[in-house]
């Protein structure tokens, strides 16, 4: 698998040695600012340290695996927009590179962790997996065009692809860029969110172990060449989340400060997920569960977040993000 120290990789892979403990994991992982050994603290798997549009080494780490799930990304759409660059690289070139090699080890099956966001906003319905993709920030422009070549190397190549497309994960582990984790550790030191314009913007929340499991279930039953969408449990305005992380956390209502809204913000997501139903995934996570347990791991681990907020990349690009 690719992308092992990051925030899904990771507990898809905790997840994975226990349900899987006869699979044999090899993680090949850049650790970029995202990826955390301390993540992966206490398992035993083995980690390449290498780049995956490094071809060579990812041709040596894929040697004898039967399966590839790849999650490797540059994932934060804020990052995108101050500079696109890292994204086309890793996003688009690497997984061609993986793709390349899958074909050469002759993989049994290569699942491409893939997003919501290539479908665009959508004003109201639910997004199906064979909608026209329009994707707005360059970040779902780099997901969306990876989607592309991971289809056109099934018709083409006939390799034996398989797409998720996941809504906004929430869980342990997530780096403290990210809107809830931010939320979290800033009320936990009773500094503000900064939300972004009104507030109305609506996200679908998935437990990231649900996302772990749906993976899992996709991989394993899932129909080669096809699109699955992975979706949450519960779908939300920004602001309403905001008050309810406040208020489960015990903190004042108006621990909030607008700041400028996101260039090319989407409004709203939304899953249509029959087809993920239908081979047999169901959620074990509801949301006032989930986001209970989620505030309680920040709350009880900030020997984890601590060292990520305050080391100095995390504060240049808050400062470099934030500046309005
Ligand atoms: P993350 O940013 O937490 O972790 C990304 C991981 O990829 C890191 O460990 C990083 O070191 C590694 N990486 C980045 N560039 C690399 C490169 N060139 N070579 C090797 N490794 C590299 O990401 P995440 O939130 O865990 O997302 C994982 C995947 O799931 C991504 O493909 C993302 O697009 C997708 N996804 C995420 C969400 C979400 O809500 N976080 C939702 C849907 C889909
Ligand atoms: O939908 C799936 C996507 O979810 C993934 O593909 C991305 O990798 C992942 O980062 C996430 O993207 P979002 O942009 O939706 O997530 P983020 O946590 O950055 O923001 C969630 C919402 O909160 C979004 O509407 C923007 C808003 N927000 C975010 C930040 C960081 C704020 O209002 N203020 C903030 O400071």
């Amino acid at each position: 698998m690719t992308g092992g120290l990051g925030f899904i990789g990771s507990n898809f892979i905790r997840q994975l040695v226990k349900s899987r403990p006869k699979w044999a994991i090899v993680n090949l992982d850049k650790q970029t600012y995202a990826g955390n050994p301390a993540n992966l603290d206490g398992i035993n798997i083995k980690t390449v340290k290498k780049d995956i549009c490094d071809a060579k080494a990812v041709d040596a780490a894929m040697k004898g695996c039967d399966y590839v799930v790849h999650f490797a990304a540059e994932t934060h759409v804020d990052r995108s927009i101050l500079d696109a660059g890292a994204f086309l690289k890793t996003n688009i070139l690497g997984t061609q590179v993986l793709l390349d090699a899958a074909l050469r080890h002759k993989v049994k099956r290569f699942l491409h962790v893939s997003t919501d966001e290539v479908y665009g906003s959508i004003p109201r319905g639910y997004s199906k997996e064979g909608d026209h993709l329009e994707p707005n920030s360059p970040y779902a422009a780099s997901k969306a065009a990876s989607d592309l070549l991971v289809r056109s190397y099934f018709v083409t190549h006939k390799a034996p692809v398989l797409t998720t497309r996941a809504s906004n994960n929430y869980g342990p582990f997530q780096y403290p860029e990210k809107a809830l984790p931010l939320m979290i550790t800033n009320f936990m030191e009773d500094k503000p969110f900064p939300q972004y314009g009104d507030g109305k913007q609506v996200r679908d929340w998935l437990h990231v172990r649900d996302h772990a499991r749906a993976i899992l279930t996709v991989l394993e039953k899932g129909t080669i060449g096809e699109i699955y969408n992975i979706g949450g449990s519960y779908t939300c305005q920004n602001r309403e989340l905001i008050q309810k992380v406040l208020g489960l956390m015990k903190k004042p209502k108006g621990l909030v400060t607008r700041v400028e809204d996101r260039k090319g913000h989407d409004r709203r997501y939304a899953l249509d997920c029959k087809k993920l139903l239908k081979i047999g995934f169901r959620h074990e996570y509801d949301f006032e569960r989930g986001l209970a347990q989620t505030i309680a791991w920040y709350m009880n681990h900030e020997s984890w977040w601590r060292p990520l907020k305050v080391a100095g990349g995390y504060r240049a690009y808050v400062k470099k993000a934030y500046k309005k």
